[in-house]
């Protein structure tokens, strides 16, 4: 068996110019390095090796073949386990295990019609003021990144923990944002600065953090006390028994943490998903039209319910193709090697780190023709058959893919089909185009506006 030696690029004492060029321009980089070193490359920074991998196939040799022994990098999981604790987000091996299968029952597909029907009242609701606001006015303008935040965080905890907490949601999305900023910061630090020292880093995530957890532990502890079983994801961990643990209940600490990371993790990424594939619509109205057409052909006059979602195969590709151009996860790719391994022909060393880039896998001009172009028709039924497996990959592949894939899919779907038939969204003029950046998900750099009016038939 021959083993390939890698190139690599080289910028710099220990290479650090290029460091600080993945830290600042993390998209460009990544293109950059697959222009030029093609689907594998690797190098050092300081004392790091660090190995790319572009192709499908590799993609699938490091997420699901290897799955056991190349692990989630564990620096940047130290970062997130400030605020997540030692949820499901954040171990390994049998305790994950463990702790997926006891959260696992909320995302069995008996549950999703119960789901659907409390989204679809978050949703209609925002709607409903839009239309209000439109009584009075031709268009609104709206700030998307936070509209869709505050929508997805509605429905997270009205689903997962029968909990209205609307009005906190500008101050939970502040903090959010804040420890997403950090925690990029933090995962470029060699070490992460002690807590209780007094760094202006450290001020501003512990109070971010001190709102997260009042919000969380007021839920775990209320739930508690009200001992009633609201057939949520938050009763299921109340009462769930670790039979492969010590056989006893989840103690509250451990409910806060799972608790904790799912209600980060349900709703700041499908957030961000939202934004790129309202500003795409907004981009293409053909698209958006077709979208119309293809509800009124299913539904005629009736909104969209859960049942007509599986018939609504334009309105998927439309998503799914969006979540090919701007895939919102793309931080959490960084494994490391726990043991020497072979990728393909490559030999990757115990304790080498292992990146993958759905962002650039996803532009690849062999899986996806005229890869910059919106293209919704490449996974119609009749085409998606020529993408190869792990070509697209917005929500991972394998044991640790994302849990919440079914749901989040559901949810853009039905925001989607709920607004389109009554409003129609358009850029702003003068606007630029939003350009992606990169902190705990992958958003428009700069506030992304879009201008909603009524749709007159
Ligand atoms: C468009 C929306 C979403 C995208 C693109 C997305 C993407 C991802 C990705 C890429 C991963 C990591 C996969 C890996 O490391 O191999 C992940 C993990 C995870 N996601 Fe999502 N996600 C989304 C929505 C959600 C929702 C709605 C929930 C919960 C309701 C959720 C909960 C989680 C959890 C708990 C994990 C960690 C799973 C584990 O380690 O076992 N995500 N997600």
């Amino acid at each position: 068996m021959t083993t390939k030696t890698l190139n690599g690029p080289k910028e710099g004492v220990f290479n650090l110019r290029f460091a600080k060029r993945l830290r600042n321009q993390l998209v460009d980089t990544y293109e950059s390095l697959h222009r030029e070193f093609g689907d594998r490359c690797a190098c050092r920074i300081g004392p790091y090796q660090i190995f790319f991998f572009f192709h499908p196939d590799d993609v699938h040799e490091i997420l699901v073949t290897n799955s056991k022994t190349i692990l989630r990098d564990p620096r940047p999981m130290q970062v997130f386990a400030q605020w997540n604790g030692n949820s499901l987000l954040i171990t390994e091996g049998e305790q994950w295990l463990r702790q997926r299968r006891l959260v696992q029952p909320a995302f069995q597909a008996r549950r999703f019609e119960a789901y659907s029907q409390k989204m679809i009242v978050e949703i209609d609701a925002l709607k409903d003021q839009l239309l209000a606001r439109l009584k009075t006015q031709p268009s609104v303008e709206i700030d998307v990144d936070e509209t869709m935040t505050s929508l997805t965080l509605n429905i997270i905890c009205q689903t997962m923990f029968s909990t209205d907490l609307k009005a906190r949601a500008s101050e939970i999305r502040t903090a959010v944002a804040t420890l997403a900023e950090i925690a990029y910061h933090e995962m470029q630090q060699p070490f992460l600065w002690p807590l209780w020292l007094p760094t202006r880093w450290n001020r501003r995530k512990k109070a971010a953090m001190a709102v997260l957890d009042q919000v969380v532990w007021d839920m775990v502890r209320q739930r508690r006390r009200e001992n009633v079983d609201k057939g949520d994801l938050l009763s299921m961990l109340l009462a769930a028994v670790d039979e492969e643990g010590d056989g006893g209940t989840l103690t509250d600490r451990q409910v806060r943490d799972e608790a904790m990371t799912l209600m980060l993790a349900g709703h700041d990424t499908t957030a961000a998903a939202l934004d790129w594939l309202f500003w795409l619509l907004a981009k293409h109205p053909d698209a958006a039209d077709r979208c119309r057409q293809e509800i009124q052909q299913t539904c005629g006059d009736r909104p969209v319910e859960f049942s007509d979602l599986p018939k609504l195969t334009w309105l998927n590709a439309v998503i799914r193709e969006s979540l090919r151009l701007y895939p919102p996860a793309i931080g959490v790719f960084l494994r490391k090697a726990t043991q020497d391994v072979r990728i393909g022909d490559v030999n990757v060393p115990k304790g080498a780190l292992i990146s993958l880039s759905s962002l650039v896998t996803h532009r690849d001009a062999r899986w996806f023709p005229e890869p910059d172009r919106f293209d919704p028709e490449r996974f119609l039924p009749s085409r998606v058959g020529s993408i190869p497996p792990y070509a697209w990959f917005p929500f991972g592949a394998g044991p640790r893919s994302c849990i919440g894939l079914h749901f989040a899919m559901m949810e853009m779907s039905l925001i989607v089909a709920r607004w389109l038939p009554a409003l129609r969204w358009t850029t702003v003029a003068g606007q630029p185009d939003p350009v992606p950046h990169m902190t705990a998900a992958l958003r428009p750099k700069d506030i992304l506006k879009l201008r909603f009016e009524v749709v007159r038939q």
